[in-house]
């Protein structure tokens, strides 16, 4: 499903097509937060989530969720499926207890959500230089006031960090195909 609806984004987000099958492996997966979408008996959408922390500027460790790969296969991106499986995956994160998500996003559908540029809760994406442009990462509390008197820096998973051989011995397995840039895609 990730390969379908990452497949014609540039290098270093296509290897984001490799990563569901090695996140489920890791102990920071959240394996009843792990969902796909089907219509009409195909699977059309995915979306996981994993356990990761804030490192507080006063020392506390805040523990919190970051997401993705979210996908929609690219025949219906824009139809409104990719908002209903992220509104449930969000319920049910919300559901289970989790206090805030934080990840690496475009705010035209992320807002949609209900999700804010994480600096306006004071949180820092980790290994930024001071200045740099971070309107990509984003956050939603899904628990009201969680990072009230949080200032800090998120820390992303190292799951998802993915080495080059990896992808190329995991893309042996699928056939080729053509690279485009399709409308919708937002990277
Ligand atoms: C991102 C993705 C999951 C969105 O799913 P989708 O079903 O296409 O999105 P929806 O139809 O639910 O969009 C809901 C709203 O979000 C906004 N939105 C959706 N895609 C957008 C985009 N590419 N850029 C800006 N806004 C966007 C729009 O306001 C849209 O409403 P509209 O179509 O009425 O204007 C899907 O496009 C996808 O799989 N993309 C490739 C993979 C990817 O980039 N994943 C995210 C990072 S891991």
């Amino acid at each position: 499903m990730t390969i379908l609806s990452v497949w014609k984004r540039k290098k270093s987000r296509e290897q984001s097509k490799t990563l569901s099958a090695r996140l489920r492996d890791d102990p920071a997966f959240v394996k009843e937060l792990d969902f796909v979408m089907e219509k009409d008996g195909a699977l059309i959408g995915q979306n996981m989530f994993m356990r990761t922390v804030i490192n507080a500027d006063d020392g506390r460790v805040i523990p919190v969720l970051t997401m993705g790969p979210i996908g929609i296969t690219p025949e219906i991106k824009r139809h409104g499926y990719g908002k209903k499986l992220l509104d449930y995956s969000l319920e049910q994160a919300s559901a289970m207890g989790f206090g805030a998500v934080l990840f690496e996003g475009n705010i035209g559908f992320y807002g949609k959500s209900g999700f804010d540029y994480a600096r306006n809760f004071g949180i820092r994406y980790h290994d930024l230089p001071e200045g740099a442009d971070d309107s990509f990462f984003l956050c939603k509390e899904l628990i009201p006031g969680y990072l009230d008197g949080i200032t800090g820096v998120y820390q992303t998973p190292q799951g998802y960090y993915v080495d080059d051989a990896d992808v190329e011995a995991f893309d042996q397995d699928f056939p080729l195909k053509e690279k485009l840039k399709l409308p919708g895609q937002i990277f």
